[in-house]
């Protein structure tokens, strides 16, 4: 029986894919392994949670004793690692968190599923982990567009771009280069992954995504925090200039490739996943403002003067986007949705679950943000 711990399956993307797999896969059996920190709700997975082939286990992954008693319990043939500590401004603040959790907490399952399986018969055979990482490990790129080409680049017209200009990409063969103590966190997890492949012989994968949007994201991420803000009609605080750019994916979209790639993979090989989509911080701020405010019956950018300009994040990368060709070509993965499609369904779901948001924006989340923004003076 396949038997799979996800590990931060109730926070925003193992949210969605405990769903997907809970869902789509009856015959197995989905443990869902979360130490329910700030960014761990279990509302975001009320819709699965009575189901018959779903549990949930509230664990730190940094305790082996339980992540490896849990292995044996289970059964597992299958571990989809996501827990980690993945907010950069936190990093900034508290690198130690950042290490224990991303570094010795994937070291610890690793080890836990090495002396697992390890002790089966039929040892490594038919099993897998499979480690969720970041495009940030590589680094930052530079704005290098080719003359009067510019940000904005939606789907189509980025994949045009790419073709001229694939150098001017993170490729899976991009040397590591991270610049924040959580990119720095999640460079050296992968590179732990790695080892336990070249030197035991575990059958590991590791996918490097792009940022990713969608339901359920904590609200100190710049979409959701930005959307509550604008509802709220609270300032928009935008680091430096609003000019670092990003390349965003659809979470759903995410959760369909790692299906996949867990699936059908290639044992030690690295996916890059990403939509080809990339935007200025700003003009993704305008497109959010003109959605929000339209779907709220106000006048279309009437909320522009929100924007407020704040010091920039130390060690702000300028430029991510992903080349995802390999994952296209090889196991035919594409993204669903187009940008604008997505934004508006986005907005339209933060918007239609107001609840959700506001009982995780209270108390001691609010403190956070008060004492956060204290320290960021605008620039004006
Ligand atoms: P998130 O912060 O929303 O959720 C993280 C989850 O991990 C939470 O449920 C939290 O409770 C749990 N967790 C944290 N520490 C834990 C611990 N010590 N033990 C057990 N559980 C713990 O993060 P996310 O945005 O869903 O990201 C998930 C993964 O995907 C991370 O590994 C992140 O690096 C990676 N990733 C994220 C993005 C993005 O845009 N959000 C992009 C690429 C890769
Ligand atoms: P974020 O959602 O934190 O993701 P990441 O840092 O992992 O890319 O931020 C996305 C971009 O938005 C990043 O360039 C920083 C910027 N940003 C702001 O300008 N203001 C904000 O309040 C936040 C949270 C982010």
């Amino acid at each position: 029986m396949t038997s799979i711990i996800i590990t931060g399956g109730a926070g925003f993307i193992g949210s969605h894919v405990v769903r997907l797999f809970v869902n789509k896969y009856p015959e197995y059996r989905i443990i869902n392994v979360d130490k329910l920190t700030y960014a761990g709700n279990l509302a975001n997975l009320k819709d699965i949670e009575d189901k018959p082939n779903y549990r949930f286990v509230k664990a730190d992954i940094c305790d082996f004793d339980t992540i490896y008693a849990l292995m044996q319990e289970e059964h597992v043939t299958g571990v989809i690692h996501l827990a980690a500590e993945s907010h950069v401004d936190r990093s900034i603040k508290d690198p130690f968190t950042f290490a224990r959790t991303n570094v010795l907490g994937t070291l610890s399952m690793l080890q836990a599923a090495k002396l697992y399986w390890e002790s089966l018969p039929e040892k490594y055979e038919g099993k897998r982990f499979y480690h969720i990482s970041t495009d940030e490990v590589y680094g930052a790129l530079e704005l290098t567009h080719p003359e009067g080409v510019t940000p904005p680049f939606t789907t189509k017209a980025s994949s045009a771009h790419h073709e001229a200009y694939g150098e001017e990409f993170f490729l899976e063969t991009t040397k590591y280069n991270p610049h924040s103590p959580y990119s720095a966190s999640k460079a050296s997890s992968d590179h732990f992954v790695r080892a336990f492949h070249d030197t035991y012989g575990m059958p590991t994968i590791v996918t490097n995504c792009s940022n990713n949007y969608g339901p359920y994201q904590f609200p100190e991420k710049l979409i959701p925090l930005f959307i509550n803000n604008i509802r709220h009609r609270k300032p928009l605080p935008v680091y430096g200039k609003g000019e670092n750019v990003r390349d965003w994916l659809y979470v759903e979209d995410h959760a369909r490739a790692i299906d996949l790639i867990f699936h059908k993979g290639t044992i030690a090989e690295t996916y890059n996943i990403g939509g080809f989509n990339e935007w200025k911080n700003i003009d993704i701020i305008k497109v959010v403002i003109n959605t929000v405010d339209r779907l709220l019956g106000r006048q279309e950018g009437e909320d522009m003067d929100l924007i407020t300009y704040v010091t920039d994040r130390a060690g702000h990368d300028l430029r991510y986007a992903i080349d995802s060709r390999k994952l296209q070509a090889e196991l035919g993965w594409e993204p669903s949705l187009q940008f604008e499609e997505g934004i508006e369904k986005t907005v339209r779901w933060y918007l239609d679950n107001q609840a959700w948001m506001d009982n995780i924006t209270s108390g001691e989340y609010e403190k956070y943000y008060e004492d956060m923004y204290a320290e960021r003076p605008s620039c004006d």
